[in-house]
């Protein structure tokens, strides 16, 4: 649908990069919401009337009633690789083309990963609020003792790209035993290149020193780390959270880490985020961090940028660059 410009019209539903914007300008009319807020549904549906093509970010909610509310849009790209605010039943039967941002995030988001790790295994953010607190006033020798990390053992459930590289870390640069637990197994080659072996998830709960996780979020996976699992873990173990909010039961791991069931945490994700359980809040041996895995400039605009090519390669070609769901529109 073009708008009295005679070019199609898209809407950026979040603050990006103006660099995106010249892109998207380029080829079409752009419309945004040029703020941080999350646009409410009825908003979302309403700035969306006459366009085609629209970047969202995981806070959008895509569904069956905004797309009957814009039965002109053909292509919906999210600004991130997971992609659980779509709802892809609905989308693949407006026969809409979903977009997502894989691989330009996944080194970032490992480093992340790693430094969440280091930081709760090593206590860093615990002891430096005892310092900032003006609490140090002797060093003793096990003053913030923490975990091993370099050749412990680290379980990885979720062994999609962000997993392996997170595994070659582990493994090539920590001597890192390196087990993981997945829908389906490696090949071969690349168990072997990432050093990780495949186990259940009842023993990668039970053996691994650090569990690290990063599968994507379905109503499958919810909860899929609650307080029985946690009991499993070993008492020195840490959780570290880079995946999705709701994967882990937060009041349950909040508890669990008060009762020190297990050591420590790092989440980056948290269930109804930005809010996050008032438990956590109080509970010292955890880190927080606001969501931020995938945050260097450099990768941020990386995906922005992926999304915006995303939008002009479907509507000047027919095929996008990281298409979910060409099959299905190709049927549609
Ligand atoms: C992603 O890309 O899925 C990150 O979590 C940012 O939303």
């Amino acid at each position: 649908m073009a708008n009295n410009t005679g070019r199609p019209a898209v809407f950026v539903s979040r603050k990006v990069f103006p660099e995106v914007i010249a892109r998207l300008s380029e080829h079409f009319d752009v419309e945004m919401n040029d703020t941080d807020s999350v646009l409410s549904p009825d908003q979302l549906a309403q700035r969306l009337q006459g366009k085609v093509g629209v970047l969202t970010t995981g806070s959008e909610r895509v569904d069956a009633a905004l797309l009957a509310a814009n039965p002109q849009l053909r292509i919906v790209a999210n600004i991130a690789v997971g992609f659980n605010n779509f709802d892809m039943a609905a989308i693949n039967a407006a026969g809409v083309l979903a977009t997502n941002t894989p691989d330009v995030l996944t080194e970032t988001t490992a480093d992340f990963g790693f430094a969440l790790l280091m930081a709760t295994a090593r206590r860093v953010t615990e002891s430096e609020h005892f310092l900032r607190a003006g609490q140090w006033n002797k060093w003793s020798l096990d003053m913030f003792a923490g975990a091993e990390v370099h050749g412990s053992t680290l379980g990885i459930l979720g062994m999609g790209r962000i997993g392996q590289a997170i595994a070659r870390r582990g493994a090539h640069g920590f001597g890192m035993k390196v087990i993981y637990h997945n829908r389906s197994k490696l090949a071969p080659e690349l168990e072997a290149e990432c050093k990780a072996s495949y186990v259940d998830k009842a023993t990668l709960l039970k053996t691994a020193d650090h569990v690290m996780l990063v599968l994507p979020y379905s109503p499958e996976a919810h909860h899929t780390i609650g307080a029985a699992e946690i009991a499993q873990m070993k008492p020195t173990a840490t959780l570290v959270n880079i995946a999705r909010g709701g994967i882990v039961d937060d009041a349950a791991l909040a508890l669990a880490l008060r009762n020190r069931v297990i050591a420590a945490a790092g989440l980056d994700v948290f269930e109804g985020e930005p809010k996050v359980h008032p438990d956590l809040l109080t509970v010292p041996n955890v880190v927080l961090t606001p969501h931020i895995a995938s945050a260097t400039m450099g990768t941020r605009m990386a995906m922005a940028m992926l999304a915006a090519d995303n939008v002009i390669a479907f509507l000047t070609t027919g095929h996008a660059v990281t298409p979910l769901n060409a099959a299905a529109v190709a049927k549609a």
